[in-house]
């Protein structure tokens, strides 16, 4: 037997690999391996989710930010950005129209934008909270203080996702200006499972400079960290950002570390995502054929859409829109899986409960 697939072997068989044998498995990577780990992160998604597949509804409520991460089209020196801000009612408005399609779980996405300090903020959410009462807010708004997060989950936020983008210091500070701090998002991490959060952290493939002993580190992070959700999807450049000459990351690699994922977290929340979509045409449904269970299709307001660019040809219609249900229920149904618009929430066990009405 080839050392890849010793080493896929031992993982499928829940054995806990070292940094170096993940770095072994995702550098030796062959089509057999890849083939043997898909076909078991889809066994172990089955086992626990039964060919569902969780739908839900992405709202871009800014596309300001006070960051300047290197990679990310909405940074701040980015000129040419088109900005937009939607103010409370037009999210009240993006819900309704979600729930009335079906959608249980609203994201609420933005850059660091300081108008969404925490008097509006939790203003927002408790609306979305009275509301809808039977449905599950999601919250996507970067690194804020521990009171922040607190006070938006008085308010009645569910869930907080931050990927963590890579778990070694130093690249870190390859992709991000001097301003920012590795030290500091992974507090915000721990800040936010403290406080009671479903939490979702990622990173994105083939970023640049990334190695495979970076993604290594980021897998070993995941296993240890047993975050609610994590968010994965390919680097894609965008032009008016200094990695616009970068390569894209690699599908195929994604969906490798898709099937990992599964395989090291066999409950979380891990979902096909829009730059996976972008990066080939049917990479989504691919995604989950390899272990992903989650859909996020675009719920924010048709006019806004093409301004929310954090890479160049970033998907926001067709099947990507969360108004093309029937499509996509069709697409996701064809690739052999059912769409559930439940909340669906964590099978991981958070220690505060919170608005389980
Ligand atoms: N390519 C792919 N993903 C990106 N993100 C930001 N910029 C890019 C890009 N150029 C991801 C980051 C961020 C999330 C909202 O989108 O990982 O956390």
């Amino acid at each position: 037997m080839t050392a890849v697939m010793e080493l896929a072997g031992r993982l499928a068989g829940s054995h806990d690999l070292s940094q170096e044998e993940l770095a072994g498995l995702i550098r030796l990577r062959s089509r057999e391996s890849a083939e043997f780990l898909k076909e078991q992160a889809a066994a172990q998604c089955r086992r626990y989710y039964h060919g569902k597949v969780f739908l839900r509804g992405l709202i871009e409520i800014s596309s300001i930010c006070r960051n300047d991460c290197l990679y990310c089209g909405i940074r701040k020196s980015n000129q040419a950005a088109d900005r937009y801000r939607l103010d409370k009612e037009q999210i009240l408005l993006c819900c309704r129209r979600g729930h009335a399609l079906g959608y249980r779980t609203f994201v609420l996405q933005g850059g660091e934008d300081p108008w969404f300090n925490d008097d509006r903020m939790t203003d927002i959410v408790s609306a979305i909270r009275r509301e809808f009462p039977d449905c599950a807010i999601t919250l996507s708004l970067g690194e804020r203080s521990r009171e922040s997060y607190q006070r938006l989950f008085d308010a009645g936020a569910d869930r907080y996702l931050l990927r963590h983008e890579t778990a070694s210091e130093s690249h870190y500070h390859y992709l991000h200006p001097a301003s920012m701090s590795f030290q500091n998002r992974m507090e915000c991490l721990r800040h936010l499972r403290e406080t009671g959060y479903q939490t979702g952290c990622g990173f994105m493939v083939g970023s640049p400079g990334q190695t495979a002993e970076h993604l290594a580190r980021d897998l070993r992070f995941i296993k240890q960290f047993e975050p609610h959700m994590v968010g994965i999807g390919p680097f894609l450049s965008h032009k008016d950002t200094p990695f616009a000459s970068q390569p894209g990351g690699s599908v195929e690699l994604t969906l490798y570390l898709l099937s990992i994922i599964r395989l090291l977290l066999p409950r979380v929340l891990l979902p096909a995502t829009t730059a996976l979509g972008t990066a080939s045409a049917d990479g989504r449904e691919e995604g989950l054929r390899c272990g992903a269970n989650v859909v996020m299709p675009n719920l924010s307001p048709p006019d806004v859409r093409e301004k929310y660019n954090l890479y160049d040809n970033k998907l926001c219609t067709g099947a990507e829109a969360a108004e093309s249900l029937a499509v996509l229920k069709k697409r996701i149904g064809e690739a052999g899986f059912l769409v559930s618009m439940e909340r669906g929430d964590s099978l991981i066990q958070t220690t505060a409960g919170n608005n389980m009405n």
